[in-house]
């Protein structure tokens, strides 16, 4: 007698794919990602491996943040959070770019890096330039032990566990995370938050890990939204501020792993260029979860409509208004503004997810694309 087991059917734990196990394993990532970290009692974040003295971060003139792929996006979160946060200035880049375009950074630019693997080519090149420019390096990575974890001069670690599918889900939203902690932690250092924001935000980011419960509690109606647009050559993606770098991710995670075209726009770029491809029955995917832009974003969803586009939005809970001018909306649970975007991803990741699985493609493998790109 000879019991019979697949390795790899116990490893993704009774689900299908690694990529939907990776989705549903968020909540406990963002637990351990902020396990330890944040000391509300001292006002303070606590990063082990990160040693940022006051006399250096008054002395830094600007943050670059590098990366490739989803890592950028983070980036692109990042950027909005560090600036809003600390009023210290930031650019970000792909890695591809930055290395081979004589970048402008000295000992008084702080480079973060960010690489789920810490294995990326373009990546790992970027910090060595970074670092032969003078630049500290700052590395938020997922792997121990990875070369980028070696060579920057300070880590924070995701905590998020092995990813295992192409497309990454919680190596993403955990990096968000480290990025809040980076901003908090700056921002602290250099005087320039509130103890109360300080609390605001630390006490809504430990609520993260019970709200992104909640968004998995809706994944069939998500599941039944997918399966109206997954036979669409075309879906588009349209936010403001935050709503931008997450529509850019939601539609990365489409076209990868579905092989939809899919193409995000700064909704008031709309006008621009993208309107004159929408017609009837076109799938348009559009967060709305920055309340102070709602108005602006609203008019071009209305825009969208009055061409008769098939519109989605994605709101937060309590929002209403929204429903008169869309087909359907996802909600997500409320949060501090500046962390909608670790929540509202996870409807995006599924959104992506059952469109590939419904046209049958191969969801943990996409065609012609690898976990970690380690040549050019
Ligand atoms: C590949 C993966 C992407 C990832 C990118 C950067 O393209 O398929 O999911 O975002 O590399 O990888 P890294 O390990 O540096 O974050």
């Amino acid at each position: 007698f000879e019991v019979k087991w697949d390795a790899v059917a116990a490893e993704k734990g009774g689900y299908p794919h690694f990529m939907l196990k990776e989705i549903h394993e968020q909540p406990k990532a963002f637990k351990d990602t902020m396990a330890g970290r944040i000391l509300p009692e001292k006002g303070e974040i606590k990063l082990d491996d990160v040693h940022l003295s006051k006399e250096y971060l008054q002395g830094i003139k600007k943050i670059f943040i590098v990366a490739c792929g989803t890592a950028y996006h983070a980036g692109m979160v990042g950027k909005y959070v560090i600036e809003k946060l600390t009023r210290v200035p930031v650019e970000v880049d792909i890695a591809s770019e930055f290395r081979y375009r004589d970048p402008m950074i000295d000992k008084n630019t702080l480079v973060i890096i960010i690489s789920q693997s810490g294995e990326t080519a373009d990546t790992l090149a970027a910090l060595r330039e970074s670092k032969k420019l003078g630049a500290r390096v700052l590395a938020i990575t997922n792997v121990v032990g990875s070369s980028v974890s070696r060579e920057a001069d300070d880590i924070i670690y995701t905590w998020a566990g092995p990813e295992i599918a192409v497309a990454s889900t919680k190596a993403y939203s955990t990096q968000l995370i480290a990025l809040d902690f980076i901003a908090l932690y700056i921002a602290r250092t250099l005087g320039r938050i509130c103890e109360k924001d300080f609390q605001e935000i630390t006490s809504a980011m430990k609520n993260l890990p019970d709200q992104a419960k909640i968004i998995l509690g809706h994944e069939d109606k998500i599941k039944s939204l997918a399966q109206k647009f997954f036979d669409r050559e075309d879906v588009f993606y349209i936010g403001r501020g935050l709503d931008y770098p997450l529509s850019l991710e939601g539609a990365l995670k489409l076209k990868e792993i579905s092989y939809i075209h899919a193409e995000a726009y700064a909704a008031g770029e709309l006008k621009h260029g993208t309107l004159a491809l929408i017609e009837e029955g076109v799938p348009v995917i559009a967060p709305v979860t920055q309340e102070h832009l709602f108005e602006k974003t609203l008019s071009n969803i209305k825009e969208v409509k009055a061409r008769e586009g098939f519109v989605v939005a994605l709101a937060n809970e309590g929002n209403e208004e929204i429903k008169k001018s869309v087909d359907d909306v996802i909600y997500i649970p409320k949060t501090h503004p500046i962390l909608t975007p670790i929540l509202a991803v996870i409807p995006m990741q599924l959104l992506a997810y059952y469109a590939a699985v419904a046209r049958g493609c191969d969801v943990d493998k996409p065609r012609n694309l690898a976990k970690s790109v380690t040549v050019e």
